[in-house]
């Protein structure tokens, strides 16, 4: 398992290229040999930028459609509604972490955990991203640091490298903490009314599939 500066780069694959999935990658391109898994993979660069102003980056990350077997730790960033379906998409990488950008209310979690065992870690991502015409912006807030969930002591080491990568290309982390499944539950709970009132108010989505971005 990579832990020092001479070692291989960590391998690293993300589910769902979509607004969060798309500037996590494009970031962690630079630190991990990634790959970026989507239905129909779109081929060509991302396009993110910084939110009020920053420079659009093009960013050239290698597509596929299915998780590498050999891959140690995949990223899901699919839709809440999505996550079971893509277990799927997980299944090669039999022995990845699978840290999981995507919210999970706790009967979820247990329908995941029922597969993946302790190698699910739930997180709190410290990226807002949304699509603004033909790129994802975002920001990162100081006060939103990318958190994860205690991972088993067996997968420690691995989860330590990936939130080296993070810190090393500029989306801050912190240490691992057990009460991030319940604060993501919480924070869902506490949100739904908005999710569900913005689209029924008639507020356009603000998708990244690779299929709205072309
Ligand atoms: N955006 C944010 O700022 C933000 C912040 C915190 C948390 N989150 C959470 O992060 C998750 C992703 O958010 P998002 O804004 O990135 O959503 P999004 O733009 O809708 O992206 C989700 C992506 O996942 C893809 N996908 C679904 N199932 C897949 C599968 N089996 N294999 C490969 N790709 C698959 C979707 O493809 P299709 O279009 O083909 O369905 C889509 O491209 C959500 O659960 C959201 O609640 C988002």
């Amino acid at each position: 398992m990579p832990t020092g500066p001479s070692s291989p780069p960590l391998r690293v694959s993300i589910v769902g290229a979509g607004c969060l999935g798309s500037v996590y990658a494009a970031h962690l391109a630079e630190a991990v040999e990634l790959t970026l898994v989507a239905r129909e993979p779109a081929g060509g660069p991302l396009r993110v930028g910084r939110d009020l102003g920053g420079e659009v980056r093009e960013v050239t990350v290698p597509w596929t459609s299915a998780v590498p077997a050999d891959a140690e730790l995949v990223l899901l960033a699919v839709r809440s509604d999505q996550a079971e379906a893509a277990l799927a998409t997980l299944a090669p990488a039999r022995d990845a972490v699978v840290v999981s950008l995507t919210p999970l209310l706790p009967p979820t979690r247990a329908r995941l955990a029922a597969t993946l065992g302790d190698r699910l870690v739930s997180a709190m991502a410290g990226v807002i991203a949304y699509r603004k015409g033909s790129h994802v912006a975002y920001y990162t807030p100081r006060s939103l640091p990318t958190r994860l969930g205690l991972p088993a002591e067996r997968h420690a080491a691995v989860v330590r490298a990936f939130l080296a990568a993070l810190d090393r290309v500029g989306l801050p982390t912190t240490a691992p903490h057990a009460e991030v499944p319940g604060i993501v539950a919480a924070t869902v709970v506490a949100l739904l009314p908005i999710l569900l009132g913005v689209p029924a108010a008639g507020a356009r989505s603000t998708r990244c599939s690779p299929t709205s971005r072309r």
